[in-house]
């Protein structure tokens, strides 16, 4: 009877929740997607789950290709969590159709409303906010894992009609343009050189040069750096200077850079 939930995330809400949500199913592991380097990933639990956070109105790339290289027995169950600001579109459906081409089947799909890292949208919201948000999806939780739990079929869940149609189509047009839209990033006046920006890149797109972060134009756009940069000398274009981070409160830079890779 056990599960394994792989999980991607930049600012630590899809950690969260697959922590959560593993303690509430018992006898589950979590996982990084990005620590799994495997040409094929070969997973004997019982059930599976992917935790990810929605991006541009659709599945991350690295989740995309993470699920390519996914080799489970149609048998097994799997189940996703959708981890998004209130706009889940119809991420979950692109999901269940990249899962059907691989003849596996999406047996349960979540939306997960969650506090917006998009620092563009705005900052983080107070933290009373903050937590009427954490204690509804931990209610919500609760009943996720006794789906899972009995293996219960249920059909993805998706936004209204309008973010479905109009959203999705942004995100094709938006895709082959992500590895590029680091290009707003700078480092300011505040950069202490700590190095942090460059090691907690799931991408390693950022390198320290004289002691600045500078982007490569490999970027997944997760929002880590900006969001966990110790001195928020971090802007992406000019109108994230005096908006307020954000990061999961229940989750650390220790938590994330082992996300990331063992040995950072
Ligand atoms: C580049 C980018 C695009 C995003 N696009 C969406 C979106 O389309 N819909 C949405 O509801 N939230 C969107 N978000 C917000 C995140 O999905 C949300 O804050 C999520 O909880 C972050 O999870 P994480 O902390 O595990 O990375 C976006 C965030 C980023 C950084
Ligand atoms: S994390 Fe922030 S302070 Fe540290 S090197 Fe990067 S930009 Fe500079
Ligand atoms: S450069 Fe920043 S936004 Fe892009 S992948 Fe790295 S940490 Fe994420």
């Amino acid at each position: 009877m056990t599960t394994t939930i792989f999980y991607y995330t930049g600012t630590g809400n899809s950690l969260w929740t697959a922590r959560r949500l593993a303690s509430a199913l018992g006898e589950t592991q979590c996982v990084s997607l990005k620590r799994c380097t495997e040409e094929k990933i070969v997973c004997g639990a019982e059930r599976i789950g992917l935790v990810f956070p929605v991006h541009i109105w659709g599945v991350p790339p690295p989740v995309v290709e993470f699920v390519g290289r996914l080799n489970v027995d149609p048998a097994q169950y799997l189940f996703a969590l959708a981890v998004n600001a209130g706009q889940p579109a119809a991420t979950l459906i692109q999901l269940q159709s990249i899962l059907r081409e691989k003849q596996l089947c999406l047996s349960s799909g979540f939306s997960i409303d969650l506090p917006s890292n998009y620092i563009p949208w705005g900052g983080a919201p107070a933290s009373g906010k903050q937590q009427k948000k954490f204690d509804a999806v931990l209610a919500k939780l609760n009943r996720i894992a006794a789906v899972v739990r009995g293996r219960d079929e249920r059909p993805p869940e998706k936004g209204p009609f309008w973010q479905n149609w109009m959203l999705s189509a942004l995100y094709r047009i938006s895709l082959p343009h992500v590895a590029g839209m680091d290009k707003p990033f700078f480092a300011d006046e505040k950069c202490s050189a700590c190095g942090i920006c460059e090691k907690i890149c799931p991408a390693r797109n950022i390198e320290m040069a004289e002691e600045k972060p500078v982007w490569k134009h490999r970027c997944e756009q997760c929002f880590a750096c900006i969001q966990w940069c110790p001195e928020e000398a971090i802007q992406y274009g000019k109108g994230t200077k005096n908006k307020k981070r954000y990061r999961h409160p229940e989750i650390s830079l220790k938590d994330m850079l082992a996300s990331v890779s063992p040995e950072r």
